[in-house]
């Protein structure tokens, strides 16, 4: 039987999170074996802020290197970037035609950039769920691994399809979002009502992947629990100590309950120094490996070349069948 297809990316803004981590790329090498998977690095949506370009291109060849020490094995996933596969710009101009502006009006994500980015509203921002409808529609993808946060943007990306599909027949496959339970949404450390964003300002409410065993012991010391003094899980009301329960949980593959168990009796002390050792044996590994392949940016090169070839050769195909479907003059 044919292997589903999967599609999912990250934006390639600087450090990422142990959010992205356990909310998107360690779930990504759980597929990888199952699915074949198209993992790009979002290189275009990161237009919407004004970046530094040298440091853009930098932090896309990072995200390759970390995409790989992770644990993406580059023979078995098509690793790529978006900006060099002309289907996703071409297939959004064309999905844009087929998109309200009420719909991209209610995007909550469209509402916090504004309000952060009030000096640069511009229409990229608006039309950034239209991009990232063409990037999985142009795989034809079934399913889309992402945190909580993208869910929105998944839902509009399904309405589009089946819109496009209800006027001029089947063309897209009506893609799943894939959201794990657990780790959907990590939160801050020093906000745990918000969840760990690259873009906060504090230090202390992310961890990011290439901080020191020094700082993560550091952060989650310093992370805001609250007086009960007992490791029990209640988002609602001990939002900070159960957010670092799930990021133990993940990691050690354990349930809430058999967390609760192991740290009964235990102060949050012990478990703060607990959840900081996990995340940093966790990452120590990734770390080593991020650094050894930015030695080789050759390497990164060849990733990513392949990548780009398999990508182009599939998306292009959807491509010229939606071309086709709306009129426009194709060559054979
Ligand atoms: P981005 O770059 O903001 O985030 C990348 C992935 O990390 C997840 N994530 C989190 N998960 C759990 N807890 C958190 N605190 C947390 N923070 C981030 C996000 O949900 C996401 O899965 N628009 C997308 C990139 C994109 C894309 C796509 C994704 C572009 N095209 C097509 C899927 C399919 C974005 O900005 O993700």
């Amino acid at each position: 039987m044919e292997k589903k297809t999967i599609l999912s990316g990250i934006q390639a803004t600087g450090a990422l999170t142990l959010g992205n981590y356990l909310g998107a790329l360690n779930n990504w090498v759980e597929m990888q074996d199952q699915y074949d998977c198209y993992y790009m690095i979002a290189d275009l949506h990161t237009l919407t802020i004004r970046n530094n370009p040298e440091a853009l291109r930098e932090n896309t060849l990072k995200l390759i290197a970390l995409y790989v020490a992770s644990g993406l094995d580059p023979e078995k996933n098509t690793i790529f970037i978006q900006s060099h596969i002309p289907a996703h710009t071409s297939l959004s101009w064309i999905l844009n035609c087929y998109t309200y502006m009420g719909e991209l009006n209610r995007m909550t994500q469209f509402k916090d950039k504004s309000a952060k980015h009030a000096d640069n509203i511009n229409s990229g921002l608006f039309t950034y769920p239209v991009l990232m409808a063409a990037d999985i529609l142009a795989y034809n993808a079934d399913l889309v691994p992402v945190g909580d946060d993208q869910k929105q943007h998944l839902e509009i990306t399904r309405d589009i399809a089946e819109r496009f599909n209800s006027i001029y027949g089947e063309t897209f496959k009506i893609p799943q979002v894939y959201i794990a339970k657990d780790g959907a949404r990590i939160m801050g450390l020093q906000n745990p009502t918000a969840k760990m964003s690259k873009s906060a300002e504090d230090p202390m409410d992310k961890i990011l992947l290439t901080d020191t065993p020094d700082d993560i012991r550091k952060k989650f010391k310093k992370a805001v629990t609250d007086s009960e003094n007992c490791v029990r899980f209640d988002k609602e009301n001990k939002p900070g100590v159960s957010n670092l329960m799930s990021i133990y949980g993940i990691i050690k593959n354990k349930t809430m309950e058999e967390v609760e168990k192991e740290f009964e009796g235990q102060g949050y002390g012990v478990f703060k120094t607990a959840v900081a050792e996990t995340v940093i044996e966790r990452l120590e590994p990734i770390q080593k490996k991020y650094n050894d392949l930015l030695e080789n940016p050759e390497k990164l090169k060849q990733i990513y070349k392949k990548g780009d070839k398999k990508a182009k050769e599939k998306s292009d195909k959807i491509l010229k069948e939606v071309c086709k479907k709306v009129g426009l003059v194709i060559e054979e």
